[in-house]
């Protein structure tokens, strides 16, 4: 479904992307790791069009994405949930998925609130339906980003650190749910927490400076020298 290839991109002398290359199935999700600034948001922000790429190919179903703007990606099937949930705070938590299903699926009218209910009911939150998503506990919060980015009806999931700032019980809650939701969707989760992307990626990749040192199952991921090396600073250049 999804296919990266020679994907690059720097900011001056930084190095965020360096001929990154994966590819992603339906039912399938890839762990994303790496040190603070390894190039993980950004390799989201190149592919949801935030940030325009210096050279490589991302094709979603055998189509181009690079060069188009986001609001395009989002409606070929590509839905991000922020590293810090971007919710309207003083609308419902119904109405900021209403949103989504309006104006990033481009859903007419009756179809819209069909799938903003659909997406509350499959992430947890219809009994939260008509509270102030300002007022939300955080697992809610999150929860609530990726209703969002399920209303826009997606065929590529992607989540920046959704398990930031939860309690281990939370985490193991949130874990489940993109477990639930990898069936239908193809998934990239950037996390730092090792255990919640251990229950749920099927391989895992390992960034750093922008360049991909690894990529594998979770347990071999975690094992390997490369990890070790980048997280404990054994060795700190590429
Ligand atoms: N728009 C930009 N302009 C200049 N530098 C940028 C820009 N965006 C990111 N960077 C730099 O690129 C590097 C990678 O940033 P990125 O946000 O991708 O890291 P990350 O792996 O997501 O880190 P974290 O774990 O802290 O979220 C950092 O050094 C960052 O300061
Ligand atoms: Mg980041």
């Amino acid at each position: 479904m999804l296919q990266v290839q020679g994907l690059s991109k720097k900011y001056g002398a930084i190095v965020v992307a360096d001929a990154v290359e994966f590819t992603l199935e339906k039912g399938h999700c890839l762990g994303v790791i790496g040190p603070n600034g390894a190039g993980k948001s950004s390799l989201f922000n190149l592919i949801t069009g935030v940030a325009k790429a210096d050279a490589g190919s991302v094709r979603l179903d055998g189509a181009e994405l690079l060069g188009l703007p986001p609001h395009r990606r989002a409606r070929l099937g590509v839905a991000r949930a922020f590293q810090i949930p971007q919710a309207f705070g003083n609308l419902t938590v119904y109405e900021n998925v209403l949103a989504a299903a309006s104006f990033g699926a481009g859903l007419p009218g009756s179809r819209a609130a069909e799938r903003a209910q659909q997406s509350l009911r499959r992430c947890g939150l219809a009994a939260r339906s008509r509270d102030l998503a300002g007022r939300l506990p955080l697992l809610d919060r999150k929860r609530l980003e990726l209703a969002k980015a399920l209303a826009t009806d997606p065929k590529l999931l992607l989540l920046d650190e959704v398990a930031g700032g939860l309690t281990e019980p939370e985490v193991a809650a949130l874990a489940a749910l993109v477990g639930e939701l990898k069936a239908e969707y193809a998934v990239i989760w950037i996390e730092h927490i090792p255990q919640a992307l251990h229950a749920v990626a099927d391989r895992i990749l390992v960034l750093h400076f922008g360049r991909k040192l690894l990529e594998a199952p979770p347990a071999e991921a975690m094992a390997s020298r490369e990890v070790r090396e980048v997280y404990m600073g054994l060795a700190d250049s590429p």
